[in-house]
């Protein structure tokens, strides 16, 4: 039997599915990863990557924090007519597919770009917030990416007060009703698919600890520290791999 047909079974076996999903997901749709050879923190800048999306550096460097937010995590997801918005992949269309189908309960993931929702899905646990909401700091208004995008330096709302995006920087804690809802559906799931994550970054990766099934499938294009772990392992890109499944 091929990986597909594995891969196929499984699912074709399973009602209660569950997808946690990291940086790898949405390469397929143009978005660099963070630590891939091609990967944000393998570019060069003035400071480490890490450094500049924690938020001390946010208090301590908001305009140098805003122009790469908006250069490296923002343009792909905005969009201008040199730089085409990123579109929801194969792997993002399948997984929407499956909620629709009632197969899949709920995607946990770590990204910050929206694109499991533009493809339909709606139980989307987002563990590390979204570049689509931004709220002012004083009068918590909500601003949106576009506004963020097109604003100079700090993007500052009417009232005066700086506007943040709802993205969890280095040294914020995650959202707890957002970790409560992702954990219930991992628990509770008889299929968990990791996909797209190199699983290297807490509290978001321990949440996979909370599976208890013996369908533990990983996708990633590169190994990682979980495959020994793994029911099944599958080496491959993520987009291709789905593309060739179906509900
Ligand atoms: N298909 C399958 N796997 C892929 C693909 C693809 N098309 N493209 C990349 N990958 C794999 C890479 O092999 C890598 O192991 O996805 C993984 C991406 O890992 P990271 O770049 O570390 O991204 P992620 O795991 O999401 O990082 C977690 O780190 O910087 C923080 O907050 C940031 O949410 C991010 C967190
Ligand atoms: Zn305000």
């Amino acid at each position: 039997m091929s990986d597909i047909e594995k891969l196929q079974e499984l699912i074709d076996g399973s009602n209660n599915i569950v997808f946690f999903g990291g940086a790898g997901v949405s390469t397929e749709s143009g978005i660099p990863d963070f630590r891939s050879v091609d990967g944000l923190y393998h570019q060069k800048f003035k400071y480490p990557p890490e450094t500049m999306l924690s938020h001390s550096f946010y208090v301590t460097h908001k305009e140098e924090f805003y122009e790469f937010y908006r250069d490296k995590l923002l343009l792909k997801v905005v969009g201008t007519p040199e730089v085409p918005k990123a579109e929801p992949n194969a792997a993002h269309k399948f997984l929407a597919e499956l909620e629709e189908a009632g197969k899949l309960k709920a995607v946990v993931t770590q990204n910050i770009d929206g694109l499991h929702q533009s493809a339909g899905s709606k139980v989307v646990y987002e563990l590390h917030g979204s570049v689509l909401r931004n709220f002012c700091l004083s009068c918590h208004k909500q601003h949106s990416a576009e506004e963020i995008f097109n604003s100079q330096g700090v993007p500052k709302c009417a009232c005066g007060g700086d506007i943040k995006p709802d993205v969890v920087l280095y040294e914020e804690g995650l959202d707890m009703d957002v970790m409560q809802g992702a954990i219930r559906a991992i628990s509770n799931a008889d299929m968990l698919i990791i996909g797209g994550t190199s699983l290297v970054v807490y509290p978001a990766a321990g949440l996979v600890d909370y599976y208890r099934g013996k369908k533990l499938v990983l996708i990633n294009r590169d190994p990682t520290d979980r495959d020994s772990v793994a029911d099944y392992v599958f080496h491959g890109k993520i987009g291709e791999i789905f593309s060739q499944l179906h509900v």
